[in-house]
């Protein structure tokens, strides 16, 4: 049996110090999976909440030790029984996440800061010509959540909308995508990251949160839908002033407005919301890519490496990044 190196973590902490790179064996796939020879695989602030214990904390499924690690890209190694439309060597991308939190019936998910994974096909998107492997594995995870948060809003076509935080991955994402939907689009972001949202040339109106209170008297008001990326102290109270009586908050940062989407009526949806897989969205926002309609931007790349892994935590923990965090696992 071959074997590969991979990250895991037998200890919850509040730093890297429990990760650790073991040389475990490629595991084979079993009916209806496929093992993906891995390219590079990206952080998400997530990836620190999990070695933190957060989501243990919420309940989620968790084991330990834990393999960390959602988006990859790579090339397909080992095709399971019964898996058709996949051949060795094609260049795939995924998000190995669950069905709206962090569990699966499949199987544990995760893994993917690893030489190979091993995981259901059903959640693997093929890489189109035109999108390059990087971007690929940048994408899914912050992608298919702005996806799906903008659809909960129903941000549509001259929809009026507040998307908090457009410097992170998943608003920048975000506020792309409401514009290609053809709604209006504000956003917040600092006087650091303005020249960068403005060059994403998506949202109509950048409030400088360092200058301005979105949520202030005499500001803009009427929203169909506020999209919280950031999940700042009181932002369901705040976003109650600015939204329309019958709109949307939508919610991946904070937990203010609970889990019942339909609890605070007439608001027509007010609630967390977290991503669940969907290779239909993420075919979407690769065509999206191809076509030159939506940037993905990459904040730092490093080698795969214990030292180096550890480094790109603290860099996603520090909350400055702009665009995503790569672990080069084998160069393309
Ligand atoms: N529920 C879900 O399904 C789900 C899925 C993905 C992510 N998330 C969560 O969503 C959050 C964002 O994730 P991400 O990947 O987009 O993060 P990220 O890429 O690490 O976001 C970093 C950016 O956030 C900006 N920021 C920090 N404080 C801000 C504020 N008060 N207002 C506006 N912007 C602010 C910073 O820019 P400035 O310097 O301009 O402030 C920074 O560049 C995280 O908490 C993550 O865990 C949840």
């Amino acid at each position: 049996m071959s074997t590969m190196k991979a990250i895991r973590f037998p200890k919850f902490a509040p730093d890297e110090s429990t990760l650790e790179i073991a040389e475990v064996p490629v595991q084979a796939p079993a009916a209806g999976e496929v093992t993906v020879k891995i390219n590079y695989a990206a952080l998400n602030p997530v990836d620190n909440k999990v070695l933190g214990g957060h989501l243990e904390g919420a309940g989620w499924a968790h084991p330990i030790p834990f393999y960390p690690g959602y988006d990859f890209s790579g090339t397909i190694e080992t095709v399971g029984e019964g898996v058709s439309g996949f051949a060795k060597g094609e260049k795939v991308f995924a998000v190995n996440w669950g069905e709206g939190k962090h569990d699966d019936s499949s199987k544990t998910i995760g893994s993917a800061f690893a030489e190979f994974i091993t995981l259901p096909a059903k959640k693997v998107s093929k890489i189109p010509e035109g999108l390059n492997m990087k971007t690929a594995a940048a994408v899914p995870l912050a992608g298919t959540t702005a996806w799906q948060a903008l659809d909960k809003g129903e941000v549509k076509e001259g929809s009026k909308v507040l998307i908090l935080g457009a410097a992170g991955a998943v608003g920048m994402i975000a506020v792309q995508l409401a514009k290609l939907r053809g709604a209006k689009v504000f956003t917040t972001c600092s006087s650091r990251t303005l020249e960068f949202v403005s060059s994403l040339k998506a949202a109509d109106t950048i409030i400088n949160y360092t200058e301005t209170d979105w949520s202030a008297e005499g500001g803009e008001k009427d929203f169909d839908a506020v999209i919280d990326t950031i999940g700042e102290a009181d932002v369901f109270t705040k976003a109650k002033k600015v939204l329309k009586s019958d709109g949307a908050f939508v919610t991946i940062a904070s937990f203010d407005a609970g889990f019942d989407p339909k609890a605070h009526a007439p608001l027509r949806f007010a609630s967390f919301m977290c991503l669940s897989n969907d290779t239909k969205v993420q075919d979407d926002l690769a065509a999206l890519i191809v076509a030159g309609k939506l940037q993905v931007p990459l904040n730092k790349e490093m080698d795969f490496s214990m030292e180096n892994v550890k480094a790109l935590y603290q860099v996603q923990r520090d909350g400055k990044s702009v665009g995503k965090n790569l672990l080069v696992v084998a160069s393309e």
